[in-house]
């Protein structure tokens, strides 16, 4: 198999990304470009993303931004082997816009088109920068999403464990919004954090020694909604912040800890690598608590690069040059789909019904 290079589209919730990823016949990455446009500022005033708005901002930007990727590769259309676009979970209106942009783009140049899940590319996004074998372990804690899974490639994944309320991204901005910071409440609340002393607040431990590798939020942001409503100095905000991060990446790790020994034990003892992904795993004290679970355990770790970690379409464009590798793409008619859980079976088996601000947490 020759190397592949591929246009990778995201538009699944509120970052309008391209990117031009080569992947190498040996299975190395190359991104040559990877462009992304944060509506952030669109939605900041409403305290989260409104599907109307982002679906609009997306039209407004996707060719502009396809165009700047291109340019940045320093190739065009003839250069690709094949088009790759999040077809979902998502927002779908959102969704639409670039898996229509990208059945466009195959129908006109004749390229193959994949329609990729967007947490299947949060699943790679770690093998954009370092070689990772599978299987590995993989956490995966975003906006809409936080679970843990047994990755055996691309487009085979078991769930060991997911969260039964909110996402870890999501307790990270609901519990910022209670503390008046601004959207996206992860990245500012990890800043608000910066020094503070975890230990003077104490919350709640939720599932502590719970079996199984399930996640819940609930009880944390309750107890830090409570909390946060008598503090006001600055000194104890800050300490405040650093013990919902210290809180949440503490629950993260012991999760993640059973899950190893679950893993582990399937696995003969073999194949122990822990990849974390997704939003959350761009947090600083979140990637510190888990690199020393792995290491505890006896697994290599090994997290994308910040800029990877969130929304990217470098993520979307290897995880379709994997695809295509195997012999895979999709026709035209391929959907866009709300609600796409990695593992489907383990989904339909034991759904959890809860909805997610941005899909399928199951
Ligand atoms: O993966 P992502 O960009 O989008 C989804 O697919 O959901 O993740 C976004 C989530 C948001 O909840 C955001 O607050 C969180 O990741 N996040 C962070 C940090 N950076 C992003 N949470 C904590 N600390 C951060 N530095
Ligand atoms: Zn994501």
């Amino acid at each position: 198999m020759s190397a592949l290079t591929v246009l990778g589209i995201e538009t699944s919730c509120d970052e309008t990304a391209a990117a031009v990823v080569r992947r190498r016949a040996d299975g190395r990455a190359e991104v040559l470009s990877s462009i992304v446009s944060s509506q952030v500022a669109a939605h900041a005033p409403y305290g989260g993303v409104v599907p109307e708005i982002a679906a609009r901002a997306h039209v407004e930007v996707i060719d502009l931004i396809i165009r700047q990727a291109l340019e940045a590769a320093g190739l065009w259309f003839e250069g690709l082997d094949g088009v790759a676009a999040t077809a979902g979970p998502g927002l779908v209106g959102g969704v639409m816009v670039g898996l229509s942009a990208a059945k466009a783009i195959s129908l006109a140049r004749s390229l193959p088109l994949v329609a990729v899940n967007h947490l299947e590319g949060h699943a790679i996004s770690a093998r954009l920068d370092a070689e990772i074998a599978y299987p590995f372990l993989l956490l995966l804690v975003s906006g809409g999403h936080c679970q843990l899974l047994s990755v055996e490639g691309v487009g085979r994944c078991r769930r060991l464990g997911s969260t039964i309320d909110d996402a870890a991204g999501e307790a990270f901005d609901k519990i910022a919004k209670t503390m008046g910071l601004p959207y996206p409440g992860g990245p500012a609340l990890e800043r608000l954090a910066e020094g503070g002393d975890a230990e003077r607040f104490v919350l709640p431990r939720a599932l502590l020694g719970r079996d199984g590798c399930d996640f819940s939020f609930s009880g944390l942001k309750t107890a830090a909604a409570r909390m946060a409503q008598g503090v006001d100095d600055p000194i104890d905000r800050r300490d405040l912040a650093a013990a919902v991060q210290a809180a949440i990446a503490r629950q993260l790790a012991e999760r993640s800890e059973r899950a190893m020994v679950a893993y582990a034990r399937e696995q003969g003892g073999l194949n122990r690598r822990f990849v974390v992904a997704g939003g959350v795993a761009a947090n600083a004290t979140v990637r510190r608590t888990l690199q020393a679970s792995a290491a505890a355990h006896g697994f290599t770790f090994a997290a994308p690069p910040l800029a990877y970690c969130t929304d990217n379409a470098a993520m979307i464009a290897l995880a379709g040059a994997k695809r295509l590798a195997e012999g895979y793409s999709d026709g035209l008619d391929a959907v866009a789909r709300p609600r796409w859980p990695l593992d489907e079976a383990t989904a339909a088996s034991s759904p959890i019904h809860k909805p997610g601000r941005k899909g399928a947490k199951a």
